[in-house]
This record gives C-alpha cells, sequence and structure tokens, in this order.
C-alpha cells in the first residue's frame, strides 16, 4: 500500500446465520469503504435453543476464524450470541466487540419515549422499571428470553420490558415462508399472548436477526388484534454504533465483502440474499469444528 493510501478498516460480522446480513446491509453504506468478512456459523444454527456454555464456545471460536482474517472490529450480529457471550468475547478479543442489544435498546427506549410523551406519560425513574407495567415488548429466541439481557438493558434506561420467546419463528424464516398463514397463525399466537401478559406496551423491539424480515406480517397481525406497536430492529442502530466506535478514517476505495458459512454454501447464497438485499456471489465453506 503507497503511503498516499489510508488503511481501510476491516470489520468482522458474525451471526449463527444468514440473518445477520440484514446488520451488513445497514453497515455497507455507513462504512462504505470498509473490508468486511462476514460469517454465519450455519452448521450450528440455531444457537437459540442452545445452552450459555456452548453459545460461548461457538461465538468463540467463530470470533478466532474472524480474527485471523486480521478484522479490526466485532459486530456480534447475532441476538443469542450478544445476550450469552459478548462479556466472553469482549475479554478474550483484542480489538472492539459490539452486540446488537445495548444499540436495539437505545432505539427501542427512544421510541418509547416519544411515545409515552404523546401519551402524555411521564418518563420512569430507573429505580422504578421494576414495579411498572411494561412499555417494551421483546420478541427473541429462547435461549435469548432466558438470560434477560433485554430487560436489563431496557431497565438501565428505566424501561420495563417483557420478553416472549417465539421459538418457531427461526425456522419459518428460514423455511422462506415470511408472508404465509401458517406463519401468520404462529405470530398471531405468539402476540395474542404476549399482549395478554402486558397490554400496556407501545413498543415492539424485534430481538432476534430473522424477525425484521416478518416486519409487514408482523405489523398486519398487530393491526388485526387492535394493537398496533412501533416496531423496531436493531440493524440500524446497530450499524450506527459501529459506525460511531470505529475511529478510521473514511476510505475511498471500494467495499470489499467476504462472506463465510460453517454449512451449505447453496443455502447460504439462496437465503442470505434475501437478508442482504442483493446477490452472495462468493461463499467460501469453512469447519469450525463440532
Ligand atoms: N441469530 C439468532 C438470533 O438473532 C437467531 C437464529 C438462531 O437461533 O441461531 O437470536
Amino acid at each position: 500500500m503507497s503511503s498516499t493510501q489510508t488503511k481501510r478498516p476491516t470489520i468482522g460480522v458474525f451471526d449463527s446465520g444468514f440473518g445477520g446480513l440484514t446488520v451488513l446491509r445497514a453497515l455497507l453504506p455507513l462504512i462504505p469503504g470498509a473490508e468486511y468478512h462476514y460469517l454465519g456459523d450455519t452448521a450450528r444454527l440455531p444457537y437459540g435453543a442452545k445452552s450459555q456454555q456452548t453459545i460461548a464456545r461457538y461465538a468463540l471460536s467463530s470470533a478466532a476464524f474472524l480474527l485471523e482474517q486480521r478484522i479490526d472490529m466485532l459486530v456480534v450480529a447475532c441476538n443469542t450470541a450478544s445476550a450469552l457471550a459478548l462479556e466472553d468475547l469482549t475479554r478474550a478479543l483484542p480489538i472492539p466487540v459490539i452486540g446488537v442489544i445495548a444499540p436495539g435498546t437505545t432505539a427501542a427506549a427512544a421510541a418509547t419515549a416519544k411515545t409515552l410523551k404523546g401519551m402524555g406519560v411521564p418518563r420512569l425513574a430507573s429505580e422504578t422499571w421494576a414495579s411498572s407495567p411494561a412499555s417494551i415488548l421483546v420478541l427473541a429466541t429462547a435461549a435469548t428470553v432466558q438470560s434477560a439481557a433485554y430487560t436489563r438493558s431496557c431497565a438501565a434506561l428505566g424501561l420495563a420490558a417483557y420478553e416472549k420467546a417465539c421459538p418457531l419463528l427461526v425456522p419459518l424464516v428460514e423455511e422462506g415462508w415470511t408472508d404465509h398463514p401458517v406463519t401468520e397463525q404462529v405470530a398471531r399466537i405468539y402476540l395474542s399472548e404476549a399482549l395478554a401478559e402486558a397490554p400496556t406496551v407501545t413498543t415492539l423491539l424485534l430481538g432476534c436477526t430473522h424477525y425484521p424480515l416478518l416486519k409487514p406480517l408482523l405489523e398486519r397481525t398487530l393491526a388485526d388484534l387492535n394493537h398496533p406497536l412501533h416496531i423496531i430492529d436493531s440493524a440500524a442502530a446497530t450499524a450506527h454504533a459501529a459506525a460511531r466506535i470505529l475511529s478510521a478514517p473514511p476510505s475511498n476505495l471500494p467495499v470489499t465483502t467476504h462472506f463465510y458459512a460453517t454449512d451449505s454454501i447453496e443455502k447460504f447464497q439462496r437465503l442470505g440474499s434475501n437478508f442482504l438485499g442483493q446477490p452472495l456471489d462468493q461463499v467460501t465453506l469453512i469447519d469450525l469444528g463440532g
């Protein structure tokens, strides 16, 4: 590289599968001159039904692979890995690590504060959150909900959250059933149950990489249930947080993307393009062990 060229930032993005490509999609226009390495640990997906120890082990081995690609920053695009392995990753890696929970919660809190203000409800002090009615509904995997990471993150911002595990939604999205009567029926059941438990919510935070693809279906279902909610997904908020943390000067080099998957390249390309919003030409198969 000549001395007149600035070193471009190299960013690692990791998810259990292709869902995290929505975060990469949000990053591309924000940090355009960067080199991206995206890893989808598709062989070990779903993370959302596994234990903390297993998720941390998978996340650490995925991060180790990305470190070998000489990344300057790791974006953990997976909600489940962010909820259960972010501390392990931050401790183990010598580079900045950013997850999706804090940025997503901050965006949801801002939306909620606006709605509550519009309704004339004062913002609650953080000490009172536990006894206050929930204003944020978080839909996520079973492991994420069990970790209560979103509840803690909302509490730190003075807001109460109600978390609902929706284990059937990931396989339905993986099947490509993002606009299917079966998915609508499943979403209706989950949302009805959640709204019965937390009728005061005003914001819906999509706490799983796959759920942004269900946004139109969720909006429709909420309208049918007569309970419209402000829907937030963490992809854009996470990309903005990453751009703020990355101190590298803007590069005028063209963006470079490298994709890695631990299972079927064909499936990664087929499903991943829905998440990225563009074709995935080159995907490299890698083996991270069991
Ligand atoms: N990426 C996961 C998440 O955002 C969903 C898929 C999985 O369970 O691995 O929680």
